[in-house]
């Protein structure tokens, strides 16, 4: 085989086929999205956070029995160690990211985990029952991290978790002290599910990188959620926030600020996407909650009606018909300012979701695992002698 790299070269990967995966289908041009052949729209309607995880992982709905077994397994691993909790009040001396306290969180969980995968020569198909452990772990101590590092960066003490309460209104409970409004509660829920999984996005393919390489799934996830943190990725939706907030104090107008904006070549943030030519599914549903929630006695519909001006003004300028349009980041923070989320908390929901699908994702991997290593077309120097430094 020739030492020169030939070929051509797809940057960013795009349209480069990675892999087989059952867990999501994502239909661009229909701007549908399936979990293991299950609508989203049906998933939001009818199941829950822990039913969703079961089936990502699984492949298959649980039964009732599955189900109840699951749902309780996952509510009994919520609490945290004491010393994370302390690592938590460094990360916020240091005044940490929540997203980067998470991260570092993560990682350092492995050290309480029972199921640590050891570096014994075992086979890829061996380690699988460990890492469905420890991603389960994983999964139910985010929303903790979450809420108490929140509690602590403003110096409150954290709330320990409940298992008798559903995933969202626990994490919401966690975060706020109080059991949420019910309204809320199944906002939170339905957002946990939606966000679960998106096929070989930047943050899953990171955790499909360093898990080919036998790395444990502490090790991965920390990683995905590295890419997650990217305003490209999932920080989408709090700088989509920040931008209606800077939209809302400019002087300008609605489409005066857009126009300005994609003329300078900026960003409007929760449009556009790699894979949808039209408005991401998950965006009509996270809509819907919103609107539901302005109906209401908690509702504060100043940063949706401002979502729609944005909308409507890109309408205008036909950007849906050349592909660009919202995506699953652009309502989001419209319903979390209505919860009282802090907007850089927003990335950290998204993560709490998107966890079930690198676990589904690395537990493929492992099923049938070639360590990903891709090829780059050298373009340096030919050799050339050695100079010595003061020659030089
Ligand atoms: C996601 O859900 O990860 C985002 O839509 C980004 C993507 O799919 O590339």
């Amino acid at each position: 085989m020739s030492d020169e790299v030939e070929g051509e070269i797809h940057k960013g990967l795009e349209g480069v086929i990675i892999d087989e995966s059952a867990v999501s289908k994502v239909y661009g041009d229909e701007g549908k999205l399936l979990f293991c052949g299950h609508d989203v729209t049906n998933i939001a309607e009818h199941a829950d956070f822990p039913e969703t995880l079961y089936l990502v992982w699984n492949g298959e709905l649980p039964t009732r029995e599955e189900y109840e077994q699951f749902r309780d397994d996952m509510a009994s691993r919520r609490e945290l160690p004491d010393e994370i909790i302390e690592n938590l009040r460094n990360y916020a001396s240091a005044d940490l990211h929540p997203m980067d306290a998470m991260m570092a969180a993560t990682v350092t969980l492995s050290g309480y985990d029972d199921h640590i995968i050891t570096n014994e020569p075992q086979t890829f198909e061996d380690k699988i029952p460990e890492v469905r452990e420890m991603g389960k772990s994983i999964a139910a101590k985010l929303p903790t991290v979450t809420a108490a590092y929140n509690r602590i960066r403003e110096g409150k003490e954290p709330v320990e978790p409940r298992s008798d309460l559903a995933s969202g209104a626990n994490f919401l409970y966690m975060l706020q002290g109080e059991e949420p409004p019910e309204i809320f509660a199944e906002t939170m829920e339905t957002a946990l599910q939606i966000h679960m999984d998106h096929g070989a996005n930047a943050s899953t393919f990171t955790s499909r990188v360093v898990s080919s390489t036998m790395a444990n799934p502490f090790e991965a996830i920390s990683a995905a959620m590295g890419g997650l943190a990217g305003p490209l990725h999932g920080a989408a939706n709090q700088d989509t926030l920040n931008m209606l907030e800077e939209i809302d104090e400019s002087e300008t107008s609605v489409g005066e600020w857009i126009d300005d904006t994609l003329e300078g070549d900026g960003v409007v943030y929760g449009y556009g996407h790699r894979v949808y030519n039209t408005k991401d599914p998950r965006a009509y549903i996270l809509q819907d909650y919103a609107e539901r929630i302005i109906d209401t006695e908690y509702g504060d519909d100043k940063w949706y009606k401002l979502a729609k001006e944005v909308e409507a003004h890109m309408d205008q300028k036909g950007l849906e018909e050349k592909g660009i349009a919202p995506n699953v980041d652009f309502f989001s923070g419209t319903i979390y300012q209505q919860m009282g989320i802090p907007t850089d908390v927003y990335t950290n929901l998204f993560t709490m979701s998107r966890v079930g699908g690198w676990i589904g994702h690395i537990v493929e991997q492992y099923k049938d695992n070639r360590i990903i290593r891709p090829r780059v077309k050298y373009v340096g120097h030919d050799e050339r002698g050695w100079t010595e430094m003061d020659d030089r």
